[in-house]
């Protein structure tokens, strides 16, 4: 029993380590990626913007988001690698479709609270 619970007590601080370690906060959708897709994205992935008339991805609510486009889903919960919407911020793919659109690209910190909060699971907190 002392010995379980030594193991425990390790493996508690070691996680508290590397939770800091990483500065691992859980990012939250409204407080922290909603500002950033509203002052980035909105133009243009709501309803009547090029982006949306284009691609339909409409951003405006957490569910449209997570629609995605005509094609289907741009962002998988816990996998900021493979999303698109990720690859695009991060311009991962065809350059000549970096977003935001024709511009430069954002700040690493938000396109980091972005891919956070993908890996995170994408959820609506
Ligand atoms: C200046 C307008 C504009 C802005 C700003 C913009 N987009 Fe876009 N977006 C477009 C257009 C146009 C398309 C369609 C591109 C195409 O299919 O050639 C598109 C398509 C997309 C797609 C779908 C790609 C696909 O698979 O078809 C994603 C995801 C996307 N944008 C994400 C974003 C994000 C995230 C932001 C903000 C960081 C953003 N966009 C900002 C215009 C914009």
């Amino acid at each position: 029993m002392k010995k379980v619970c030594m193991m425990s007590a390790v493996a508690t601080s070691l996680a508290a380590v590397l939770l800091s370690a990483c500065g691992q906060h859980e990012v939250s959708y409204q407080k922290e990626v909603l500002p950033i897709l509203k002052g980035n994205c909105f133009e243009c992935h709501t309803p009547g913007g090029i982006g949306y008339e284009k691609s339909k991805l409409d951003m405006s609510t957490y569910d449209t988001l997570m629609k995605g486009t005509q094609f289907g889903p741009v962002v998988k919960p816990g996998d900021g690698l493979t999303s698109v919407l990720v690859m695009l911020i991060e311009n991962r793919a065809d350059s000549s479709i970096h977003m935001p659109y024709q511009r430069n690209l954002m700040s690493q910190q938000n396109i980091d609270t972005i891919k956070t909060w993908v890996n995170q699971g994408a959820k609506n907190n």
